[in-house]
């Protein structure tokens, strides 16, 4: 056994240095490995019209950020992606593998080389603006609003009548900030006029916040928004310094049949807290109950600057439990949605209980500030506590398959 591999180790030595020119490197390189990488992990990002703040799509403005590219896939902080690992599947995962990190670092290592540019790949093309196609309908904002050029704003609420006359199955949706300078949040709810005041039923159609994407659903699956229903778009703009306008939009795609599953969100509220000055893992809880069996679609959790982690528990009416997602070092500038893999089932009675932490001390560097208790609020020096989640009812037909469920996470 190990005479073989002495042999084999000396043919392929042999081999490299005759089929390898001399200055050419064997690691990876850029033409052949580290740019089909970047296209489909970095550059939907990493790109002169997109969110982050350099481009990385050609090898001259790879090679330059090598040494920090480094620093950021082997400790995990891009591309961004914060759930533990340890729980939950979910679809929308942007880990790199470890064969993928470890491409990437022995490519930087070996001198970040070009190689053969035979072994380029296409450019990859990327659309600009509507990011789920082309929507069926589009909601502006009624009129241009004016953002002053400094101070703080107060969250605005503008309304738009959809004039639908029948309900209506949202298959994608999108907000579309019309001024990206001043516009730090969108979120757009249906009011159903039917039952306008009860704020559980405005349903959730789409947000544009940091690091978020637009609202999709699977085949089969949609969001409703109620005939007549009245748009609300909730607008946060942060000032530059100078004056600006804004006309932001939603877009819709219509579901082109009529949906089997039809998408409710709901979240997880706590609002009576308060964070003591300095207070650096101040601990927050709140639960939600079905009252229905469901199947959930995903998680997104919510707080502002303080928050530090937060964790979604499934408790079945047996009392089994499991963690559905933890997200041990929470960021602000990220409101993921993490779409689980495959829908949990969850019969009626069953529960979600989240728990977040705060840190309100002076370790950390996010903390407009330390010295204040801190309460329920709106704006981002205040703080929130919301476990954020899509769930469609489980329709009777098929409740056979909550019986198999139980039996096949014994
Ligand atoms: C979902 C969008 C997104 C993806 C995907 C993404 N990035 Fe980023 N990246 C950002 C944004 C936004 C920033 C700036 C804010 C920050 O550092 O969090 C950033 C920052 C960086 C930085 C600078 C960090 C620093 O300390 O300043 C590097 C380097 C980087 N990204 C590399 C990568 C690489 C390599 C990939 C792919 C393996 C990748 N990113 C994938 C959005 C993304």
């Amino acid at each position: 056994m190990s005479g073989y591999w002495v042999r084999n180790a000396g043919f392929a030595l042999l081999a490299t240095v005759v089929a390898v020119p001399s200055g050419f490197a064997e690691g990876p390189t850029y033409a052949k490995e580290v740019s089909r990488l970047m296209q489909e992990n970095c550059q939907q990002c990493h790109r002169p019209t997109s969110v982050a703040p350099f481009s990385l799509m050609n090898y001259r403005e790879t090679k330059a950020r090598a040494k920090m590219i480094k620093e950021v896939v082997t400790s995990k902080r891009m591309p961004p992606w914060f759930a533990d690992p340890a729980h939950g599947k979910f679809s929308n995962d942007r880990r790199l593998t470890d064969d993928q990190i470890n491409t990437l670092v022995a490519w930087i290592d070996g001198g970040a080389p070009l190689g053969d540019e035979k072994d380029m790949p296409e450019p990859k093309q990327f659309v600009d603006g509507w990011q789920i196609g082309q929507p069926d309908v589009i909601f502006e904002l009624p009129i241009e609003i004016d953002v002053q050029a400094t101070g703080v704003v107060d969250y605005q609420n503008y309304q738009v009548e959809t004039n639908f006359d029948q309900d209506m199955y949202v298959q994608a949706a999108e907000a579309l900030p019309g001024n990206t300078k001043v516009v730090h949040h969108i979120i757009v709810t249906a009011i159903d006029p039917a039952n306008p005041r009860d704020r559980a039923n405005r349903e959730h159609v789409a947000g544009m916040a940091p690091g978020a994407e637009p609202v999709w659903f699977e085949p089969g699956t949609a969001g409703i928004i109620p005939k007549g229903s009245v748009l609300n778009f909730q607008m946060h703009y942060t000032p530059t310094g100078k004056a600006e306008k804004d006309r932001s939009k939603i877009g819709i795609v219509f579901a082109k049949e009529k949906p089997k599953y039809i998408s409710k969100t709901q979240g997880a509220f706590n609002t009576k807290f308060a964070i003591p000055a300095g207070n650096d893992n101040h601990e927050v809880l709140s639960s939600w109950t079905f009252d229905e069996n469901a199947r959930l679609l995903t998680l997104m959790p919510h707080m502002h600057y303080r928050g530090k982690d937060f964790k979604y528990t499934a408790v079945f009416p047996d009392g089994r439990e499991q963690v559905l997602l933890a997200v041990p070092r929470y960021d602000f500038n990220w409101q993921l949605t993490y779409r689980l893999d495959e829908p949990l089932l969850l019969p009626a009675g069953s529960r979600i209980d989240c728990v977040a932490h705060f840190d309100n001390s002076d370790k950390n560097a996010a903390n407009p500030d330390p010295k204040s208790e801190v309460k329920w609020g709106d704006q981002t020096w205040e703080e929130m506590m919301i476990g954020w989640f899509r769930y469609t009812a489980l329709p009777d037909g098929e409740t056979d398959l909550l019986k198999h469920d139980a039996q096949d996470s014994d």
